[in-house]
């Protein structure tokens, strides 16, 4: 028999919960996006983030229970966002999940959010083997690990500063573009020319490691001489959609250029990504032909599995469960949490 388990996710600005079988088949899968809300303020408040939340999360559960025609009595555990996020945001999730587990009599078990992420690779038909590469990159991480269990990752390298997600968002916005940024910005780069504008990459001592700040900064600091250009009426030096495009190009051949290094260096054949920014078409397609050119296998989850989701919480969930993870009655939300070592 299958085990059952629902997800509850409120790490940001997505309400969610799913019902996922054996941490595989999703039975059901519902998101309750804040997008609107925060728009007009160009990016997550954290507060109205939480509160929306604390008016969602039970509506948002049953929709979840019902979607897959199960009861709790059905549920083998519970499992859901305890970090990293939002402090308030996740704490709406913890709070729920905890009385919820209580008072059906079912285990609770904490699930780090990215390594949510990467258990997206575990919903469908084909999963990577054991060990395989993951490149995370979310709003507020950018990683690349070696899962070498399920739930058990050894970090290869990440982020010094900004996260990949956090640099698209930032230049969008420096732009114009509403929030959320990436997508908006992936969005105009289709129509543009990847090689008009030139952008700095990060050079680091510890090559698997990446850096955002130096290319955020001189690409806001690019398009707003830009626009004073424009403001004197002289002729544009490129179109928004050249910048864009420019700007997607560079971000993702940072992204690209460690994975292959992590590939030969550690010889792993296997590569996944996971996290908001796997979303993005040209990371999909640049990785694509790199494991042509590399002999890897690459899996990528379904778009909607990339940002943020339950389904991919109840997935991680039933493998810490195998595990034995449970959460202690003091669980709380933490804001920093460490994916692995
Ligand atoms: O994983 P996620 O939904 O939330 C966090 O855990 O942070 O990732 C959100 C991030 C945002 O920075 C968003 O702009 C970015 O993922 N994102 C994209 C795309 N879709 C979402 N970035 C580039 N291209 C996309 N298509
Ligand atoms: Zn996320």
């Amino acid at each position: 028999m299958s085990s059952l388990i629902l997800g509850i996710e409120t790490s940001c600005d997505e309400t969610a919960a799913a019902v996922v079988a054996s941490g595989r088949r999703v039975l059901s899968d519902v998101v309750a996006s804040q997008i609107c809300a925060h728009k007009s303020f160009g990016g997550v408040v954290p507060e109205l983030a939480a509160r929306l939340h604390v008016d969602e999360i039970d509506v948002v559960t049953k929709r979840a229970l019902a979607a897959a025609n199960a009861g709790l009595s059905d549920l083998t555990a519970i499992a859901v966002t305890s970090g990293p996020g939002l402090v308030g945001a996740l704490h709406v999730g913890v709070s729920f999940a905890k009385a919820l587990a209580l008072s059906a009599g079912l285990p609770l078990v904490p699930v780090h959010h990215l390594a949510g992420h990467v258990a997206a690779n575990y919903l469908g038909e084909s999963i990577p083997e054991l060990p395989f590469i993951c490149l995370i990159v979310s709003g507020g991480h950018t990683h690349l690990v070696i899962a070498e269990e399920r739930m058990r990752f050894r970090v290869l390298g990440r982020t010094r500063d900004d996260a990949a997600g956090e640099a698209f968002d930032k230049i969008a916005r420096s732009m114009g573009l509403s929030y959320p940024g990436g997508p908006e910005l992936s969005r105009l780069a289709e129509l543009g020319d990847p090689g008009a504008v030139r952008l700095p990459s990060a050079r680091l001592d510890q090559p698997l490691d990446f850096s955002f700040s130096g290319l955020k900064t001189a690409a806001v600091n690019l398009y707003n001489n830009e626009k004073e250009r424009r403001a004197f009426g002289k002729p544009p030096a490129w179109s928004d959609a050249d910048f864009a495009a420019s700007v997607e190009c560079a971000i993702v051949s940072e992204l690209v250029v460690r994975v292959e290094k992590a590939v030969e260096k550690t010889g792993i054949k296997q590569v996944a990504i996971a996290g908001g920014v796997a979303a993005n078409r040209r990371l999909r397609s640049e990785l694509a032909v790199l494991s042509a050119k590399k002999n890897f296998t690459l899996f990528i989850p379904e778009q909607k599995y990339c940002t943020d989701n339950a389904a991919m919480i109840a997935s991680a969930g039933f493998f810490a469960y195998l595990d034995g993870v449970r959460a202690e009655d003091t669980l709380a939300a933490s804001a920093v949490a460490e994916i692995g070592c």
